[in-house]
This record gives C-alpha cells, sequence and structure tokens, in this order.
C-alpha cells in the first residue's frame, strides 16, 4: 500500500505522508502543507482532523468498537474497578497488586478538601449549578497545592494525578450536599473509591448510607464506561489549554466547562428531562421523534447521535443492561426505562434516523442507572466529568511528555471586511 498521498493544486503536485496507526487508521500528514503550498485545509469542528497521534484509547465508530489502552471496554464489565481503570489510562499498563494498592493509598490521603476550600461553599448561592462550582473548585485547588503546578518529574505527577481524582469526588459530594442545605460528611478511609463518594452523597449525621454491592458495582461501570473517550470536546479542550503548558488543575477545569454543554456531557440530563417530559404526558414519544427531527427546532433527540459512532455505541448498549440488571436486583421499576426502550425502537426503525446513521449514545442510558442509584438529575454530569477526569489526565500527559508537541493554535480563513480605514466618532454616519 502506498505510505504518500499526491495533492495536485494548479499545475504543482505535492507529496504528503500517510500515517497509519495500529488497528487500521490512516491519516494524510499535512503538518508541512503550509510551508509548501501557502495554503492551509478548511475542517470546521476538525470533524477530519486527528490533532495528535495517541496510545490510550481506540475507537471503530463503523463498527461501534471501543479500547482502553488496547483492552476491549466489554472486558471491564465483569469486575468493575474504576480505580483500576484509571490507572491502566493514566500509566498505560493494568497496575501490579502493590502498584494499585499504593494508588489506592495515595487516594485515601488526599481524600480531604483543605478548609479554606471547604468554606467557600459557604458564600456559594444554593442553587449554583454543580458544574460551576466544579470547574471552579477544580480549578481553586491550584490555589492550594502550588507545588503540583509544574509537573516535571513522575512523583509530583502522580500525586498531582491522585490528588484531583480523589478530591473531585470530595468536592462533588459537598456542592450536593450545599445545595440541600446539609451538612457536609468527610470521607472515610475505610470506604473503597466509589463507596466512599455515595457515603459522603447520603450518610446523614448519626446515620451511616450503606452501600450495597450492586449499587458500588453500578457506579463503578458507569465511571469506567466514561473515563477516556480519544478527542471529545472536553479532552480536546484539556489538550489545547495543556499545550500552553497551563497546569493541569487548570486544564481539566477547563475540560469541565466543555463538558457542560448539552451537546457533549450535558446531554444525560436533557435525556431525563426529554423522558419525564414524556412520562408527565408532555409529549408523546411519536411527538418526540417529530420534533427531534424539525429542522426549524432545536430540540434533538438527547442521548441519540455521535461524531464518531456510526453504529452502536459499545457503552450504551452496557449501560441498557446493567439498568436491566440493577432494577431486577433491587425488585424495582422505573417508567422511564420503559419509555427510553420505546423511543429508541421507534427511532431504529424511522428512516429519518437510520438513514443518518444515528443510535443511542452513552448518555441514553446513563441517567436512568444513576437514577437507581438515587443520584439526582443535575448531578448527572458531574459524574460523568468524575469518570472522565483520568482521561483528561492521561491525555494531558500524554501532550506534556511528547518532546514534539506544541501550542495548538489552528487557522482560519478571513472572511470579514477588506481593509477599511478608522472614522472618528464625528464623522461617522447614523
Ligand atoms: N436528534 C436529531 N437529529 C440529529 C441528532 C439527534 N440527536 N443527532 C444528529 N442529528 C442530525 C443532524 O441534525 C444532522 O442532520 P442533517 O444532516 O439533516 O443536517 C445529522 O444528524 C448529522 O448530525 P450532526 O449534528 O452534523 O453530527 P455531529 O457529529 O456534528 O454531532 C452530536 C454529534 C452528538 C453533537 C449530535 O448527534 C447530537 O446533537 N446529539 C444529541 C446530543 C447528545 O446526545 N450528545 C451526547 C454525545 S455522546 C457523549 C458525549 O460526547 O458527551
Amino acid at each position: 500500500m502506498t505510505d504518500k498521498a499526491i495533492l495536485t493544486i494548479g499545475d504543482r503536485q505535492y507529496e504528503l505522508p500517510i500515517i497509519r496507526g495500529t488497528d487500521g487508521d490512516q491519516g494524510i500528514d499535512i503538518s508541512r502543507l503550509r510551508e509548501m503550498t501557502g495554503m492551509v485545509t478548511y475542517d470546521p469542528s476538525l470533524a477530519n482532523t486527528a490533532v495528535c497521534r495517541s496510545a490510550i484509547t481506540f475507537i471503530d465508530g463503523e463498527q461501534g468498537v471501543l479500547r482502553y489502552r488496547g483492552i476491549p471496554i466489554e472486558q471491564f464489565t465483569e469486575k468493575p474497578n474504576f480505580v483500576e481503570a484509571a490507572y491502566l489510562l493514566i500509566f498505560g499498563k493494568l497496575p501490579s497488586h502493590a502498584e494499585l494498592k499504593d494508588f489506592s493509598s495515595r487516594l485515601t490521603e488526599n481524600e480531604l478538601l483543605h478548609e479554606g476550600l471547604k468554606h467557600q461553599y459557604q458564600h456559594i448561592p444554593v442553587d449554583a449549578p454543580p458544574m460551576a462550582i466544579l470547574s471552579a473548585t477544580l480549578s481553586n485547588l491550584a490555589c492550594f497545592h502550588p507545588q503540583f503546578l509544574a509537573l516535571e518529574d513522575p512523583e509530583s505527577f502522580i500525586e498531582a494525578a491522585a490528588r484531583l481524582i480523589s478530591k473531585v469526588r470530595t468536592i462533588a459530594a459537598f456542592s450536593y450536599r450545599r445545595s440541600r442545605g446539609m451538612p457536609f460528611v468527610y470521607p472515610d478511609p475505610h470506604l473503597r473509591y466509589c463507596a466512599n463518594f455515595l457515603h459522603m452523597m447520603f450518610s446523614i449525621p448519626y446515620k451511616q448510607y450503606i452501600v450495597t454491592r450492586e449499587i458500588e458495582d453500578a457506579l463503578n461501570l458507569v465511571l469506567i464506561l466514561h473515563a477516556d473517550h480519544e478527542q471529545n470536546c472536553s479532552t480536546a479542550t484539556v489538550r489545547t489549554v495543556g499545550s500552553a503548558r497551563a497546569n493541569l488543575f487548570a486544564s481539566c477545569a477547563a475540560g469541565v466547562c466543555a463538558l457542560w454543554g448539552p451537546l457533549h456531557g450535558g446531554a444525560n440530563v436533557e435525556v431525563i428531562e426529554m423522558l419525564e417530559r414524556i412520562h408527565r404526558g408532555g409529549m408523546t414519544p411519536e411527538e418526540c421523534l417529530r420534533l427531534a427531527k424539525d429542522k426549524t427546532n432545536p430540540f434533538r433527540l438527547y442521548g441519540f447521535g455521535h461524531r464518531v459512532y456510526k453504529n452502536y455505541d459499545p457503552r450504551a448498549r452496557i449501560l441498557k443492561d446493567a439498568s436491566e440488571k440493577v432494577f431486577a436486583t433491587l425488585n424495582r421499576h422505573d417508567p422511564l426505562l420503559d419509555i427510553a426502550r420505546k423511543l429508541e425502537e421507534l427511532a431504529l426503525a424511522d428512516p429519518y434516523f437510520v438513514d443518518r446513521r444515528l443510535y443511542p449514545n452513552v448518555d441514553f442510558y446513563s441517567g436512568i442507572l444513576l437514577r437507581a442509584m438515587g443520584i439526582p438529575t443535575n448531578m448527572f454530569t458531574v459524574l460523568f466529568a468524575i469518570g472522565r477526569l483520568p482521561g483528561w489526565i492521561a491525555q494531558w500527559r500524554e501532550q506534556h511528555d511528547d518532546p514534539t508537541s506544541k501550542i495548538i493554535r489552528p487557522r482560519q480563513i478571513y472572511v470579514g471586511p477588506p481593509k477599511t480605514d478608522y472614522v472618528p466618532m464625528e464623522r461617522r454616519s447614523l
């Protein structure tokens, strides 16, 4: 197979190298294009542009395949362990027993928030959006841990990563408690990662929340399935901010802001609101699809469609099965699950969705599972962020350690006014 692409512009030809990835990905290397031709490429929203080489996550969107460091996502479902998956993503290998123990101990040692940071919650309005609190507080960690602004040695990096992964769940749980006017519950060092988060969310003074194994496993699974997804919007944001050599806290805080958007992580909230609206009788599933297809209306079938997957998102399949299993185990029933199944059935038989290859994505069933754990809707995207944090850290590090990486600075095609003279105020016409 050829290893060059030939570009013809006018009567000149240019040879461009072809780069090949491990599993069949191919890209035309245009890094010298402007230097050679004076031209740039035009690719709005970067749908056809690989911005880096990465060894972290592989997606085959046509086949619906997702792998972390080569391991198919389905293989994490048997005994889901989010901390182990986080280690794998960040450090590139499954941890040994001793490495996992060491990493878990670091998480436990860093689970508390500085009291100064904790007091800041008192000055935040009770109804503040938890994603705003999360991004602000992650950014604020830089004030309390200035020793981790430059991460030039492995020990500083692992300590900074452990602080972020550990504290994010304390920050998230405290923002929930604040919104409910409930006292903060400190982390319990005897609990595992997910159980500890649920304890901080739901224990009350003198009444410890008892975490069942089913719920703990389900939360581990949800976090693992969100842990990385190559160059999605928030990860691209983390890389862009990090490319300016901004610190890890600031870069991850920026990732949270991007994730908040309803076309990205915020879709999990939109999905539940859509299902609840149908449940309340506000619209039928058929009307919901009609609205989603109406190009004069910004409404979309949330939880459907994906930039990369043109097949069933493997995470959605796992989450759908997990939701059914959890409800069966708890001997409970959620009418929203029935509505979601119905919507999926209708959409997958509708030419609009079939022709555009729109399938359920990770956000379609995740909220139903989070509801089963008692997580309120306004915390769904925060849960996505807790899950995605190891991915952001891994991607930040990969870029930071790459000696060839440069500041991310795209080009544009200017389409504004041609050169125009400045007009003093008194001579401007109305
Ligand atoms: N409902 C209705 N129409 C849709 C939907 C949808 N959910 N998704 C895509 N389309 C249509 C879109 O209007 C366009 O139609 P046309 O060709 O007639 O103009 C066509 O399908 C292609 O869509 P696109 O917007 O060009 O695709 P994209 O790759 O730019 O966007 C997406 C991907 C995920 C933003 C989009 O599918 C969407 O808005 N989905 C709903 C929001 C959502 O569920 N987001 C979560 C994504 S997965 C997790 C994550 O990344 O956070």
